[in-house]
């Protein structure tokens, strides 16, 4: 169902693709509101029609001719609203409207080149003379034969109908992902279709979004007590922010020790809170309780299952016995829920359960509060910096709810830990120290579950191996290796073999994601 009365708004109609959030991120830095609702839930649309300044029909997993798994609403069409329909998109709105979509001949997965054929309002300052070569393809279908009224701006060589236009109607399809940062000017077609085509006003900024996100907060729960579960990361920091505007002395914040932290880390996190933030700060040590349940679980899933549940056991049981609180907020993100689950409802496929989200037990006595859930992390850092949060803070990398345990593939144990958080040190303070930190997305140390031979001081050693893994990225989505120079990496190698029993080889993680996720497990 469409719910928010902005009077400026592009509406995405979301089909499952796991970009969808980024298109809503490329308009919002137009600065223009924008609503993503499923395709299932758009039967209101024709009363909203005069707050809706355009629409985007996602991409997505589908076939257009899977009917009977997806519903398209003709109304749509019908609203004299300019849309633009990105990949199953534009596959969707050129059959509805009568053309032909078939499997193509040749799939297009990454990087293809589109030229010219004709001008359109859409492609203003799009093409460079009469191409351009970058723009990132994901199909494996193709619009065959054009809907009536419609004419082609732009082909590749292996797809004739890539970029359509029905100039009367202002109706486009792209066959490739403008969202993406993979596709050069990709920003300037949406530009051309949200300001120039559907002329909408900008009337969005980051103080809209801490204005709109507080007092969300304060629809949802009223004058219910809430408790925050904080990790000390930036993204339950920002989160504890905005409920502290919103509810003041309504939120409790809760801070658990699950043994599977970076060594220090509580002493860090109890210390910027209680005398930096001066927010009221509940910390509750659950070490053993964590270690105990993980005792011999080797799957990635199970491991953050156990881990979600007893996050959840242990708010519950303090929501309970002493304060009787109706809320749990955390710092999700769309990240976290792009890969656990579909977020609007539609069709997405699940590539791990991050602990704060596909992690949680099906049945939960608290319900969820995560206003960040349609951020990225980006995006959230900027909102702490609008809410005067310290750049320590914000510019902390990422660090998992499940912590250690999905840096060490097969099972945990104390010892392992220990090894862990020692060489995770060595390096995390090496970055900082070598002015490399802040360079890096996120970087770790994790520790792989095979020994191997090695020769110390003319003796034979039998260790673990250390992999240690940095990483470029803007939104966790993509990632690529950071690439450190010889030096730097042959230094921290030595100084975590040399300094730490229990590991004598260091290797450095070069995949990027896609294929490999951030994570180990
Ligand atoms: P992946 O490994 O999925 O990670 O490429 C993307 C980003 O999300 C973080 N991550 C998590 N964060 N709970 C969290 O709060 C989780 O279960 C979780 N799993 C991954 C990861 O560190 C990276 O920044």
């Amino acid at each position: 169902m469409i719910l928010n009365n902005n009077l400026n708004k592009i509406l995405i109609i979301d089909f499952g693709s796991q970009f969808t959030q980024l298109i809503a991120r490329r308009i919002r830095e137009l600065g223009i509101f924008s609503e993503i609702v499923s395709h299932k839930k758009t039967n209101n649309i024709k009363l909203f029609k005069k707050e809706i300044k355009g629409i985007i029909i996602s991409g997505g997993p589908l076939n257009v001719y899977e009917s009977n798994k997806f519903k398209f609403d003709k109304e749509i069409l019908k609203l004299n609203i300019p849309i633009l329909g990105i990949c199953f998109g534009h596959q969707i709105i050129s059959k509805v409207l009568g053309g032909k979509v078939k499997k193509s001949k040749y799939r297009e997965f990454g990087l293809a080149t589109v030229k010219k054929k004709q001008k359109s309002e859409l492609t203003e300052n799009f093409f460079y003379k009469k191409q351009i070569n970058n723009v990132w393809m994901s199909h494996a279908d193709q619009v065959s034969k054009l809907p009536k009224g419609f004419t082609v701006v732009a082909s590749t060589k292996n797809s004739k109908y890539t970029i359509i236009e029905n100039k009367k109607k202002k109706f486009y399809g792209v066959q490739f992902h403008p969202e993406v940062t993979h596709t050069e000017r990709g920003k300037i077609l949406l530009k051309n279709f949200v300001l120039n085509i559907c002329k909408a006003k900008k009337n969005w900024s980051l103080k809209h979004q801490k204005i709109k996100l507080i007092s969300d907060i304060r629809k949802q729960v009223g004058k219910e007590k809430v408790i925050c579960a904080l990790s000390g990361g930036v993204d339950s920091t920002v989160v504890a922010q905005l409920l502290s505007k919103a509810i003041g002395k309504k939120l409790i914040c809760i801070f658990v020790n699950t043994g599977l932290l970076r060594k220090n880390e509580e002493k860090q996190v109890i210390n910027t809170f209680k005398k930096k933030l001066k927010i009221n700060l509940i910390y509750i040590n659950a070490k053993n309780e964590f270690i105990r349940k993980l005792h011999n679980v080797t799957d990635p899933e199970k491991k953050r299952k156990i881990i979600g549940n007893l996050f959840i056991k242990i708010f519950e049981k303090y929501a309970n016995k002493v304060k009787k609180v109706k809320f749990l907020a955390q710092g999700t993100l769309y990240p976290d829920l792009i890969e656990s689950k579909s977020v609007t409802g539609s069709q997405t496929s699940k590539i791990k359960s991050h602990h704060n989200v596909g992690g949680l037990p099906k049945k939960m006595k608290l319900k969820l509060v995560e206003p960040l859930k349609y951020l990225f992390k980006d995006e959230v850092r900027k909102l702490g910096l609008k809410l005067n949060l310290s750049k320590e803070i914000i510019f902390r990398h990422p660090f998992p709810g499940p912590g250690l345990a999905i840096r060490m593939p097969g099972p945990i144990t104390n010892h392992k830990i220990k090894i862990l958080q020692e060489a995770d040190y060595y390096f995390i303070n090496e970055l900082k120290k070598n002015d490399l930190y802040n360079k890096i997305w996120q970087a770790y140390a994790a520790l792989l579950p095979v020994k191997t031979v090695g020769v110390m001081g003319d003796n034979r050693t039998y260790e673990y191996i250390c992999l240690l893994r940095a990483i470029t990225s803007e939104d966790g989505m993509t990632a690529d290796f950071f690439n450190f120079k010889k030096d730097f990496i042959q230094h921290i190698s030595n100084k975590i073999i040399n300094n730490i029993r229990g590991i004598n080889r260091v290797v450095y993680d070069i995949t990027s994601k896609p294929p490999s996720t951030i994570e180990l497990e």
